[in-house]
């Protein structure tokens, strides 16, 4: 069998976080060249991985005829012009969220990707909890029954420090809301289905991080109507400060149905709490083990963090996609889905109302 020769653009912490392990534990897989911008942080990235094709030029790497496939993890401004790029060289893609700045340049992607007829991925991460995975699972049984209430939180220690891209409005587009809350815009699809309308907020708390101008909001919320008649409540802050970062922090998500309710913590990788109608309070519910690595994925669970070490599976969807010719999940679509509640929340928080959605 051919291995399939990656590229990633894009060498900063994501990159050595998530898609280089994950892309080592893909047997079907090679990294056969790097990009970044900064000849630094692709000096650093080649003598870690012992790749020796670099550039600083994306345009370089994605026309390499020994690559099929390229990951983008890149500052936000940058995912449409190297996916397009990617598209066009006829290569498969997987793009960091949010794909885009807004839904419009986002569905341009997704029609280019279809009409190319290459796999085309997001990176929605933490639908790869093994927790998240049984919840999904458990709704679409019907376990829970009708669904009338989803709620999710996410509370982060961020402070005033410096974001870099992160704060600046014409490489992120938005600050909270595309950084943390876009994933859980996503759980919401995954687990109620499309939103109908919404009201929200957005909130800059600090006007400057690090002694530069910080221009996007800190704080999010949107109150939601699904279609299917669910109301919905998503909160994401930086500033819970003594909450702690990234997996250490608050993570939670709860659905309330007519049979049951389910609460998901990210730091709870492998167990729910759930209780019945009528029943005595919540019980911890032990996922199953066929749910503690993604289906096919050659990953040991018992290596490793497993904190850190769901996100691998992510690599392994996407080159397991390719080469089963199958649709990727999460892919393009989903992201767009994602950014057209994005953009609906901006529009609501700008002009104080409700806003109506019309999504597919
Ligand atoms: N899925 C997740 O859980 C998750 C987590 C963190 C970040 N992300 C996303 O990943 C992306 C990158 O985030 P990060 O934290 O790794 O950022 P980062 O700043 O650590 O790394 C980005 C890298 O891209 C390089 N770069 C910038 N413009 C470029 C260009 N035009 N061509 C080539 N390289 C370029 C920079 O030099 C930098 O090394 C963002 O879209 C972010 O939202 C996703």
């Amino acid at each position: 069998m051919n291995s399939i020769g990656v590229a990633i653009v894009g060498c900063g912490g994501i990159t050595l976080q998530n898609h280089l392990p994950g892309l080592a534990l893909c047997p079907d897989a090679r990294v056969v060249a790097l990009c970044d911008q900064d000849p630094a942080t692709l000096e650093r990235a080649r003598q870690q991985t012992g790749v020796d094709v670099g550039s600083t030029h994306f345009e370089d790497i994605v026309k390499r005829d020994d690559v099929q496939a390229i990951i983008i993890a890149t500052p936000n401004c940058t995912h449409a012009p190297i996916a397009h790029a990617a598209i066009a060289a006829g290569k498969h893609v997987l793009c960091e969220k949010p794909l885009a700045m807004d839904a419009t340049e986002a569905a341009r992607m997704a029609d280019a990707a279809e009409k190319a007829g290459v796999r085309h991925m997001t990176a929605f991460t933490y639908r790869f909890v093994p927790a998240m995975r049984y919840l999904a699972h458990l709704v679409r049984q019907g376990v829970l029954g009708d669904i009338h209430h989803y709620r999710c939180c996410r509370l982060q220690d961020w402070g005033d420090r410096d974001l870099g891209w992160r704060q600046m409005r014409d490489l992120a587009g938005t600050g909270e809301l595309g950084d943390m809350l876009s994933h859980r815009i996503d759980f919401a699809h995954l687990l109620v289905g499309p939103f109908r309308r919404l009201v929200a907020n957005l909130k800059r708390v600090h006007d400057s991080r690090g002694g530069k101008p910080s221009e996007l909001d800190d704080w999010v919320a949107i109150l939601a109507d699904f279609r299917n008649g669910a109301t919905g409540v998503l909160e994401s802050s930086k500033l819970a400060s003594g909450r702690n970062e990234s997996w250490r922090s608050l993570d939670y998500v709860e659905i309330n149905g007519t049979r049951a309710s389910a609460v998901f913590f990210t730091g709870k990788w492998n167990e729910l709490q759930m209780g019945r109608l009528g029943g005595e309070g919540l019980e911890i519910v032990a996922v199953p083990k066929e749910f503690h690595v993604w289906p096919g994925s050659p990953r040991d669970p018992a290596d490793g963090d497993p904190l850190v070490t769901f996100r691998y599976d992510q690599a392994f969807e996407f080159i397991d996609a390719i080469r089963n010719q199958r649709p990727c999940r999460p892919d393009f679509h989903d992201a767009v889905r994602v950014q057209t509640v994005m953009d609906a929340t901006v529009r609501s928080a700008s002009e104080g109302r409700w806003v109506e959605l019309d999504l597919p």
